[in-house]
C-alpha cells in the first residue's frame, strides 16, 4: 500500500515538474538556460538524424517557458549549421505527445518541425 502511494506521489510530482507552474496558466516563466539547452539539444540530434534541419548547439542566450494548451519553451540561441556558420534564432517548443519545434533564423522562413518525444 505505502508502495503504491510513494508510486503515485513521484507520478504526481514527475506531472506537476513537466507542467511547470500549474498555480498560474498562462504565465510566462523563467527557464533556467541549462534545462533550455538540454531540450534544445536533444531536439537538434533527434531532428539532425532525420531530415534536418541540421544544426547544433552552440549556447542558449535565453529562455522562458509557458503553459498554454501545453507546456512551451521559447529560447534564443546560437545555432551551428552544416557550414560551421553560427546564427542566432529564436526558437519555440511546444510539447505534446511529440515536441514541435519552430526555428526563426535571420533572413530564413521560419521552419516548424515534429518529432517524437525525446
Ligand atoms: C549536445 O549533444 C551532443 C551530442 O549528444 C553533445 O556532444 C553535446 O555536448 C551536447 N551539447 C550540449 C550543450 O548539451
Amino acid at each position: 500500500m505505502m508502495k503504491l502511494f510513494v508510486i503515485v506521489l513521484l507520478a504526481t510530482l514527475a506531472i506537476a515538474n513537466a507542467v511547470g507552474d500549474t498555480h498560474c496558466p498562462g504565465c510566462v516563466t523563467n527557464l533556467k538556460t541549462e534545462d533550455a539547452a538540454a531540450s534544445l539539444n536533444k531536439s537538434l540530434n533527434k531532428l539532425a538524424t532525420g531530415d534536418g534541419p541540421h544544426y547544433r548547439l552552440g549556447k542558449v542566450n535565453s529562455a522562458s517557458k509557458q503553459v498554454i494548451r501545453g507546456l512551451q519553451y521559447r529560447i534564443n540561441a546560437d545555432l551551428i549549421d552544416e557550414n560551421g556558420q553560427t546564427k542566432t534564432c529564436d526558437i519555440n517548443m511546444v510539447f505534446f505527445q511529440g515536441v514541435e519545434i519552430t526555428f526563426k533564423c535571420p533572413g530564413e522562413d521560419d521552419v516548424t518541425k515534429t518529432h517524437e518525444p525525446v
